[in-house]
Parts: C-alpha cells; sequence; structure tokens
C-alpha cells in the first residue's frame, strides 16, 4: 500500500484524479482566502466603529456603486468557474473511452465478485492492467451499495434494477482500497475490497490463468479470504489465538456439544456450523462465530471439501 496521501485527499493513482484533486484545492484555497479576508475585516471594523462615548451616532452612510458592484460580480466569476471546470471534470469521469477493457462488478450482502470477460471471476479483490482505461458495468443481487476505490477518486452507486458504471486509467503498479459507502447491512463496514494494479503483460497472464482448482483447494483458498484462518486453525493447534475448534481431523468425527449431546461432524453438521454456528455449538468453545449466511452453495461445498481434506 502506498500512504502518499495529504491530510485532505488520499494518495492520486489515476488519470481522473489530477482534474478532482486540483479543482478540490482551488475551491479550498478560496474558501481558505474569503474566510481570512472577511473575518480580519469584521475584526477591523468592530475596533474602527466601536462606540467610543455615549453620545457616540454612526454618520449617514451611502451605499458605494462600485462595492455592491464588486461583490457581486467576483463571486459570480467564481462560482462559473468553478462550475465550468467541475461539469467538465464531471463529463470527464462519466464518459469512458470506448476501447475501455471493461469488467463486471456484482454487489451483495456483504462482498464483491468482479467477472471478466473470459469468464475468471473474483471475490473481493480484482487486479487491473497499468496505464490502461478499465470500465466496470456494476449491478447489486440485494440492497444498494456505492463502489469507491479513492486513491482513482471514482465512486458510483451499485443498485438491484439497474447498471451503473465508473472507469479509471490506473497510474501506478500498487494495490488500493475499494470500500462500500453505502449502508447496506450489519456487515457493511466489512464490504471492503482490493484493487491490485499490474504491468500489461503481467496482467494478461493474471486473467488468462484459470483457477482449475479442486473443491477442497478452493475451500483452502476461502478458508483465508474469509478469515476462517483467525479462529480455526488447519493443523490441529486449538486455544490462544484460536477461538475456535481446529479443522484438522475434524471431519467424520463424533463431536461433543455444549449441551452434552453429541453430533458426527459430517456435510450437514459443517454447513449448518458455517450458516448457523449457534445452533450446534461445540463443546469447550465459545458461541463467538458470526453466521456466513451469505455465502452460495458452491461456496459451502468447498469449504465442506477443505474441511475433509483435513481429515485424516
Ligand atoms: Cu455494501 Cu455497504
Amino acid at each position: 500500500m502506498g500512504e502518499n496521501g495529504t491530510v485532505w485527499l488520499p494518495e492520486a493513482a489515476s488519470t481522473l484524479a489530477p482534474a478532482v484533486d486540483s479543482l478540490f484545492y482551488f475551491v479550498y484555497w478560496i474558501s481558505v482566502f474569503i474566510f481570512f479576508g472577511v473575518v480580519s475585516a469584521m475584526g477591523y471594523f468592530i475596533l474602527l466603529y466601536r462606540r467610543r462615548t455615549p453620545q457616540d451616532k454612526p454618520k449617514r452612510f451611502h451605499v458605494s456603486q462600485v462595492m455592491e458592484m464588486t461583490w457581486v460580480v467576483i463571486p459570480t466569476i467564481l462560482c462559473l468557474i468553478v462550475f465550468t471546470w467541475g461539469f467538465q471534470t464531471y463529463v470527464k469521469i462519466y464518459t469512458a473511452p470506448p476501447d475501455a477493457y471493461k469488467i463486471q462488478v456484482r454487489g451483495q450482502q456483504w462482498a464483491w465478485e468482479f467477472e471478466y470477460p473470459n469468464g475468471k471471476k473474483t471475490i473481493n479483490e480484482f487486479n487491473v492492467p497499468v496505464d490502461r482505461p478499465v470500465q466496470l458495468t456494476m449491478s447489486s443481487s440485494d440492497v444498494l451499495h456505492s463502489f469507491f476505490v479513492p486513491a482513482f477518486r471514482v465512486k458510483m452507486d451499485v443498485l438491484p434494477n439497474r447498471y451503473t458504471s465508473v472507469w479509471f486509467e490506473a497510474t501506478r503498479v500498487d494495490s488500493f482500497d475499494v470500500f462500500c459507502t453505502e449502508f447496506c447491512g450489519t456487515a457493511h463496514s466489512g464490504m471492503i475490497g482490493k484493487v491490485v494494479v499490474q504491468p500489461e503483460a503481467e496482467f494478461t497472464t493474471w486473467v488468462n490463468t484459470s483457477d482449475d482448482m479442486s473443491p477442497a483447494e478452493r475451500g483452502q483458498q476461502l478458508y483465508t479470504q474469509l478469515n476462517c484462518v483467525v479462529c480455526h486453525s488447519n493443523d490441529g493447534t486449538e486455544g490462544p489465538p484460536f477461538v475456535g475448534p481446529t479443522f484438522q481431523g475434524l471431519f467424520g468425527r463424533q463431536r461433543p456439544l455444549a449441551d452434552g449431546s453429541t453430533v458426527e461432524a459430517d456435510e450437514n453438521y459443517i454447513r449448518e456450523s458455517i450458516l448457523q454456528p449457534t445452533a450446534k455449538v461445540a463443546q469447550g468453545f465459545p458461541p463467538a462465530m458470526p453466521p456466513f449466511g451469505t455465502l452460495d452453495a458452491a461456496q459451502v461445498d468447498a469449504l465442506i471439501a477443505y474441511i475433509q481434506s483435513l481429515a485424516q
């Protein structure tokens, strides 16, 4: 992660960023200038025109036409500059170049799915080529989400009933944060992704490498991606820092439960423990796991296959 942001703006890593940033700083410095101008004039006039004696009465004052025109004309010109500049930048941001590389994006509670033209799919993390326009066509499987890459200065709502789109051209090989910026339910704050910018050749290799993984291998990948690894070891270790039971040797065993009963750790038990973790709590462990109800059937299958592969 690059950390080259300023107090006001995050690091800039797309061709759109300079236009957004210079407009921001233009408005910022104008505001600073006007703020200090108004406050110091006010202070000066408070002193200059203070009431010195009880008999003190202000003289009659004639409105100056020049003064009136000045404070009408200058702010009007400033507003028109900001409008014109902003409109040009807006058109630039919302008009993708026709040759842009296209990626499909789907938001769902609470993950981002990316699909490439050749069918390759990724979850939460996606790769793009550097120095090449990329267009994202986005939709949602459930509620409103919003796709935001601060470093690229692009942000757009992701809706369930229509397509929206953003485009960007990354200027630096690095990885950058992706956020959901529309409150979309319990784990909204966890709907975080990553965009990895790669050199063109490296990207081409990556996108054409199909993940011909077995279900168990895909399960192992999910085990890391979904952070199961934080609570469940895969090498037989139990106890701190692992809160939950290990996955090694779990499958097929008789599992004592907190209520004193016993259950066989088969496919159905593991599936239930993923989707409704508190239904059958393993003896000696806290009921600390959140439900993973958003996983699709294939992902649950893959996790079961992975746990099965650790059976011996
Ligand atoms: Cu999706 Cu917030």
